[in-house]
């Protein structure tokens, strides 16, 4: 059995790790469209188009048993329409990060942030209804999370600085559990907790395992791990080795997508 993972570029890799992790025996296929990231500033045609070649790409390329739709923003728009066209399970981050929320809250105040498409989605917003329509919700989009992480720059001061610019606000409503609604924040997590040290964080990337637990599928592939990426990327490089070390990338043309 084995797993496609696609992500607008480099942030999915933390949910690639995690996963990587937890089940070692899948055969991991993870394609990260670093020609065109971001898809957080695109309208939502694009997106949808974006992830549509994706997805096919890792299923008629790979024959993968289950798709992971690590990146928030393609999980937002994206997901009703892969689940239709594709014959496999498809899986997005919102509803898991989101059951990981309400399992959490206290005071039924939840953050959430994201890019600004997901964000205006309200997919999070919805979700977390669906599950508790009293929990109360305020999200916030963080754009300067995402080239901040490229950067490196998780736990200078430029990072704390911002850090607290766009979730103090939140923090004043009294949340008690935000959610890093889009793949980059994991990596901010620990200048987050530094600032709030008593607000509960969900990180799709975790939350995103135990979802795939509770599917009780038996992965028992050889462990084999390829990762494609749209265009050569110093930041992919830097995160990939920072998250997992020095597995190959391949570089694949963007037309090989488009032309499926
Ligand atoms: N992967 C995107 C997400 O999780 C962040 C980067 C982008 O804007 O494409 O929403």
């Amino acid at each position: 059995m084995s797993i496609g993972i696609f992500d607008s570029g480099i942030g999915g890799l933390t949910v690639f790790k995690e996963v990587a992790e937890n089940f070692p025996k899948a055969d991991i296929y993870y394609l990260g469209d670093t020609a065109r990231v971001p898809y957080g500033n695109k309208s939502k045609e694009t997106i949808v188009r974006y992830s549509i070649e994706c997805a096919t790409y890792l299923y008629h390329n790979f024959n993968v048993d289950v798709l992971i739709i690590a990146c928030n923003t393609a999980s937002s728009y994206a997901l009703e329409t892969l689940k239709k066209i594709l014959p496999i399970p498809v899986i997005g981050v919102v509803r898991p990060g989101a059951e990981a929320a309400v399992k959490y809250t206290k005071n039924k105040k939840v953050g959430v942030i994201g890019t600004v498409a997901t964000v205006r989605s309200n997919s999070y917003e919805k979700e977390l209804k669906n599950i508790d329509p009293s929990l109360e919700i305020y999200q916030k989009p963080c754009p300067l999370f995402v080239p901040l992480v490229e950067e490196g720059w998780i736990d200078n001061e430029i990072a704390r600085l911002t850090v607290k610019e766009y979730l103090q606000e939140l923090i004043d409503k009294g949340i008690d559990t935000l959610i890093l609604g889009c793949t980059h924040y994991p990596l901010l997590k620990n200048t987050i907790k530094s600032l709030y040290p008593n607000i509960n964080i969900v990180d799709s990337s975790i939350a995103i395992v135990d979802h795939i637990k509770s599917l009780n599928i038996e992965f028992n592939g050889s462990g084999k791990r390829e990762i494609f990426i749209t265009d050569e990327s110093h930041a992919f490089d830097n995160f990939r080795k920072l998250l997992i070390g020095d597995a190959k990338t391949k570089k694949i043309e963007l037309s090989d997508l488009c032309s499926l």
